[in-house]
């Protein structure tokens, strides 16, 4: 039986660490530290580890995805401008082929024309948006009844 706890990475792109100074009026004055640590209650609750990282590199972020393969269960990602461009980060999450939930703030469907396309959603499980803060929580409660089944 396996004895180890469920292990997902929370991976947050590019301006996710000006949260609660950067245009509040659309992405709320919580800043990264508080929703993460919010996301470390939820995962006592459900009884598995999270590991939270930024960055505001594309290829940093690459690497992060690439060294999941063996300890990773999940992959929950907020790829912020980079859902927009990044063909390198949607190479990344294929090749791991570990179950991923692209997350966002606000609903990019109902914002400029060039935030409705994802580079990454089409290898995800799917994609949570607009529930601001909540859109981690939801995706962080989905993934995990996901690798229950
Ligand atoms: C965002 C939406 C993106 O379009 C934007 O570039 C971000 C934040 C969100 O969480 O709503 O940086 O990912």
């Amino acid at each position: 039986m396996k004895n180890t706890l469920m292990n997902i990475l929370i991976l947050n792109g590019p301006n996710m660490d000006l949260l609660g100074n950067r245009e509040t009026d659309i992405y709320g004055d919580e800043n990264l530290e508080s929703i993460e640590n919010r996301l470390q209650l939820v995962a006592q609750e459900l009884n598995i580890s999270i590991n939270c990282k930024q960055s505001n590199h594309e290829g940093e972020i690459v690497d992060w995805i690439g060294q999941c393969k063996n300890n990773v269960d999940g992959i929950i990602i907020n790829p912020a401008a980079y859902t927009h461009t990044s063909v390198a980060i949607r190479d990344a999450v294929s090749a791991v082929n570990i179950p991923t939930i692209e997350v966002h703030l606000s609903n990019v469907h109902a914002r400029e024309e060039f935030r409705r396309h994802s580079f990454i959603v089409s290898v995800c499980v799917g994609q949570i948006c607009g529930f601001g803060v909540d859109s981690y929580e939801l995706a962080l409660r989905g993934l995990v009844l996901l690798l229950s089944k």
